[in-house]
């Protein structure tokens, strides 16, 4: 590949994970920073990965890591904070990363946002997604932006909680269960993200990521229990008690299943601006349907293994 050395920011997390797996597959040489090694773990035997302890929100630190590199590529995301912890993660790191790579001669930035991004969008995290793109937009790098819609696969936090919850409880109330999702398959956004990097014709522009379908929460709750094997009936919440809710669990101890910003974000629809969505031809992806896939993992048959899909789709 024309861009050889690669940093990975969020290669990490669930979806960079994939990302990282299909750059070192195609030769290159990623680089992964982490606040906490053990969670990069699995990253660590691959061959041309390496994986170091790096504070990226000091800029210093940055730009050691941005400089010799060919090309960025940025997956650090939160779900829930203050607005002041969205603007840093999401608006400032863009912003700075957008600087560290005109310093350092580093020409390509490829970024993940989100679908439903917006400067008055009604949550911070929407808001916030908005103010990094239009950081890197406003660049003179060459860039490409991904919004993908909710991103399922064996590791995932969505399908997996609900399916976790399903466990535990004879019933879900859930808050925004008529909210619209197209459920994208990590693997085709991991594909997506790698097929662009050295494909000139992707320069500048913003791509949608979305799968074949369109559910609510409530049908996509509905699923995930029913795949795991608890079939439970799904409570519709009204707002005044799905924020209530909400309220409680930002402050149960540990990260928060759920925030009122997160209510506020599933206020705008996850799906693509046009349906049927088709994928740009040059992304190089065919979509897969979330039921058959989603179902192996929720039942399951692979738990959070490299090799795990393959196992189950070879039923061993
Ligand atoms: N998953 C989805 O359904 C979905 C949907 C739409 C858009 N997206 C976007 O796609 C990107 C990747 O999502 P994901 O699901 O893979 O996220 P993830 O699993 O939560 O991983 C997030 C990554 O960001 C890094 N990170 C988070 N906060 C950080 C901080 N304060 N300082 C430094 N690093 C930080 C983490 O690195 P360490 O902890 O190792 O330091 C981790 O590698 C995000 O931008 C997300 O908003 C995801």
């Amino acid at each position: 590949m024309r861009n050889n050395n690669i940093l990975v920011l969020g290669g990490s997390g669930f979806i960079g994970r994939y990302v990282v797996n299909f750059l070192v597959g195609r030769g290159c040489r990623v680089l992964v920073p982490t606040r906490r090694r053990s969670r990069a773990r699995h990253l660590i035997l691959l061959p041309t990965c390496d994986v170091v302890d790096a504070n990226i929100m000091d800029d210093a630190t940055l730009d050691r890591l941005v400089a010799r590199q060919d090309a960025v590529i940025n997956l650090v995301g939160i779900l829930h904070g203050k607005e002041q912890e969205f603007h840093r993660v999401h608006a400032e790191l863009p912003r700075r990363l957008v600087a560290a790579c005109a310093k350092n001669r580093v020409a390509r930035l490829l970024q993940v946002s989100a679908l439903g991004v917006g400067a008055s969008a009604p949550s911070m995290y929407l808001r916030s997604k908005a103010a990094g793109e239009a950081h890197i937009q406003a660049s003179s790098l060459a860039w490409t932006l991904f919004r993908p819609s909710v991103v399922f696969g064996a590791e995932d936090r969505f399908l997996n909680l609900f399916a976790h919850l399903a466990t535990w409880f004879p019933f879900l109330p859930i808050g925004g269960a008529d909210a619209k999702f197209q459920p994208v398959w990590v693997e085709d956004v991991a594909r997506a993200i790698a097929n662009t990097l050295d494909n000139d014709a992707t320069f500048g522009k913003t791509y949608e990521l979305a799968g074949p379908r369109i559910y609510t929460l409530r049908e996509l709750v509905h699923f995930a229990a029913g795949a795991a094997g608890h079939p439970r009936p799904v409570i519709a919440l009204p707002d005044g008690l799905a924020r209530l809710q909400a309220r409680f669990m930002e402050f149960a101890p540990g990260a928060p299943l759920l925030s009122r910003d997160n209510l506020d974000s599933m206020k705008v629809p996850s799906v693509a601006s046009k349906q049927p969505f088709v994928p740009a031809p040059e992304l190089g992806i065919r979509l897969t349907p979330m039921e058959p896939e989603a179902a192996l993992y929720l039942a399951g048959m692979h738990r959070r293994t490299r090799f795990g899909a393959l196992r189950a789709r070879a039923r061993r």
